[in-house]
């Protein structure tokens, strides 16, 4: 039996008992595995790879490097959360990367969905090969692998794969979490004491908003979707639908309408809000979301934003409509 296939007998982790079994058995293994030498992570802030550095923090220490690189798509707030919870509360040994000026000129006139993809994904490789290159002593690679990486890896979902690392660094691979599914990476990443709104986390895309800001990304259009869609966040968290709904987000087209505001025309792009249920991204459904819950979302955003004019409801459930627009 090969290492990567999880055992039978190996019981789901759902409680916070079996949790602790789980997380005091993998700090052992971690520590037999790294001994004194250091391990390097790509932190996103996504939920696996901010388990697998919790994990590995219990483990050993300041023995971890993580590395956050900043694309410029990622949502409000979330960067500052990585900087809050591993720099500050545990006491990572964190580099952080401001690298958006870097991905935001390499895209600049770029409209082609899955060029922009390719982009991303290879000037994520460049940055963080550039920072671990200036590390030194590194022997171990950590990364955020979970067992349906390891069951959808015939390449149907590699696009996905933002942090897909080049496979010529010479470390070892540290892979805590990768004969566990989803449900049970946030059951032990509660257990570890990490924020819940980090653990239960909606999926987000590794291109992140570029590929919501859609079409040729400019920095006002990225902005307007940024700030618009921390404003659906809020009212979906006011609203209680937060854990609720399986995925929410905001998507703004490269189109611009007719408006007035204060009297005078009010050219704008148009925030368009996407909300759908799923087990399994496959297929989705739409949330039926409260009418006053769209018509404050959309007072607060057309207020709010500078640069949106409308908003829109996405009624297209999966298939026809991807969930995502790009
Ligand atoms: P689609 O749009 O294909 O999305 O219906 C299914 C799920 O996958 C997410 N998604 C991505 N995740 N990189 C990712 O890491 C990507 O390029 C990407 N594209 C889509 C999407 O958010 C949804 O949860």
């Amino acid at each position: 039996m090969s290492f990567n296939v999880r055992p039978e007998t190996m019981a789901r982790i759902t409680t916070p008992a079996l949790a602790a079994a789980f997380i005091e058995e993998q700090v052992a293994a971690l520590r037999a595995q790294i001994g004194d030498k250091k391990v390097l992570l790509a932190l996103s802030g996504g939920v696996d790879s901010s388990v697998v550095a919790a994990l590995l923090i219990k483990a050993v220490g300041k023995q971890l490097v993580c590395v956050h690189v900043n694309h410029g798509l990622m949502r409000k707030g979330e960067s500052e959360q990585v900087i809050e919870v591993f720099g500050k509360e545990l006491d990572a040994n964190l580099i952080y990367v401001d690298a958006t000026d870097r991905f935001l000129d390499l895209l600049a006139g770029v409209s082609e969905p899955e060029r922009k993809r390719k982009i991303i994904g290879a000037e994520f490789i460049k940055v963080f090969d550039e920072e671990s290159s200036k590390l030194e002593g590194i022997d171990f690679l950590a990364q955020g692998t979970i067992y349906p990486d390891i069951l959808e890896s015939d390449g149907v979902k590699a696009h996905h794969n933002v942090g897909g690392l080049p496979e010529d660094m010479k470390m070892e691979l540290v892979e805590p979490v990768k004969l566990l599914y989803k449900d049970e990476v946030r059951v032990v990443g509660e257990a570890l004491g990490l924020p819940h709104n980090m653990v239960y986390r909606q999926p987000f895309p590794g291109p992140g908003l570029g590929v919501r800001c859609l079409g040729a990304i400019t920095r006002d259009r990225l902005h307007a979707l940024r700030e618009a869609d921390a404003i659906l966040r809020e009212e979906f968290d006011n609203a209680g639908l937060a854990g609720k709904v399986w995925q929410y987000f905001i998507a703004v087209p490269d189109t611009k309408s007719v408006g007035v505001r204060d009297g005078k025309r009010y050219e704008g792009w148009p925030a368009i809000i996407r909300a759908v249920n799923t087990t399994d991204a496959m297929s989705a459904t739409i949330e039926e979301l409260p009418y006053a819950l769209l018509h404050k979302i959309t007072d607060r955003i057309t207020h709010e934003v500078e640069g949106i004019n409308r908003v829109l409801y996405d009624l297209t459930p999966k298939p026809i409509g991807t969930i995502e627009w790009e």
